[in-house]
């Protein structure tokens, strides 16, 4: 590792100088709006007893994992927007790659989990605060940093085995798994398979587990179609579907659309979809078309102002 810093090319973000002010710009009210939306999420979630419930606890879970992914990528992209010769120093860009993908695996297993827990709503609702305990929700809940924790050391200790010799340019707005490999100048075999492997398993077997939970919700509900019944699985997976979909839209795009020339625009694009514009859409997606979520809001509100007027 020559001077033990990365430099991080301005090819990482296409945009020509003089809009460099209006992306800035653009950038940080979108991650203000991160911030505040999922913090708005966790705090309402926490303060209003009526959403103290299982899907409602897994979905702060996601806020605060949002919150956190973006903050592993945006404060620095914004940093290096203003600074004239951006760079990272190689530590610094191992703990960006291990934070980036121990929030990224965490939003996919929570993902899971809340397909997990609209299943049981909808196919034993009788049984529901039954099956889904709290202690079934925090076991689940750990699990998921567990596996993710693993997953994302695994891939953090096999890049600092690798060395990088001259080029050490990223050709990206942060220091991603796949930008790294291609500067490296060791033999990349390992970590390449090992990121077919694990990505796949990360990637697919959540995938599958919604998408069997979604199957099961559908072919219960066509068991004994009523248009109540619809509508209240509408209203309740709603939210959770359009999440699902952003999610494995971008990253799926990503992977199974593979640029044979060498697209960095294309791809940045699409990173930005999946770190920059997803965790700033859920906290939206969720609030704005429940009634749950307005209704806290307006109770947490009202005693807000019976306390000040007191
Ligand atoms: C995450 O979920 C667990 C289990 O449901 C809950 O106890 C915890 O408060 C949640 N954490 C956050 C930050 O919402």
């Amino acid at each position: 590792m020559g001077d033990g810093t990365m430099d991080v090319a301005d090819t990482g973000l296409p945009v020509e100088p003089e809009h460099q002010n209006l992306f800035y710009a653009l950038f940080l009210s979108i991650y203000l709006t991160t911030v505040l939306g999922n913090l708005l999420i966790i705090v309402l979630i926490r303060l209003d007893p009526h959403l103290h419930t299982p899907m409602y606890l897994f979905l702060s879970n996601l806020s605060f994992s949002d919150l956190c992914f973006s903050s592993v990528t945006m404060p620095k992209l914004l940093q290096n927007m203003l600074n004239e010769d951006p760079s990272i120093p190689y530590a610094g860009c191992l703990t960006q790659m291990y934070f980036f993908l121990l929030f990224g695996d965490l939003e996919s297993f929570l993902l899971v989990t809340m397909a997990y827990d609209r299943y049981v709503a909808i196919c034993f609702p009788l049984h529901y605060t039954t099956i889904m305990s709290p202690k079934l929700c925090l076991s689940l809940v750990v699990l998921s940093w567990v596996l993710t924790t693993f997953h994302a050391m695994l891939h953090t200790l096999l890049m600092a085995r690798l060395s990088f010799c001259a080029d050490n340019v990223i050709h990206h707005f942060f220091c991603d798994v796949s930008a790294l490999l291609k500067l490296s100048c060791s033999d990349t075999q390992v970590n390449e398979l090992v990121i077919f492997i694990m990505g796949g398993l990360i990637l697919v077997i959540p995938f599958l587990l919604i998408i069997m939970s979604y199957a099961q919700i559908v072919s219960s509900l066509l068991k004994v179609p009523s248009a109540r019944s619809i509508r209240k699985a509408f209203s309740t997976c709603g939210s959770h579907l359009s999440v699902v979909s952003l999610f494995y839209g971008t990253v799926i795009g990503l992977y199974l659309c593979p640029t044979a020339t060498n697209s960095t625009v294309k791809d940045t694009a699409m990173a930005m979809m999946y770190t920059v514009v997803t965790p700033m859409l859920n906290p939206f997606i969720y609030s704005l078309r429940n009634r749950d979520m307005k209704g806290a809001l307006g109770r947490v509100f009202r005693k807000k102002k019976t306390l000040f007027s007191l």
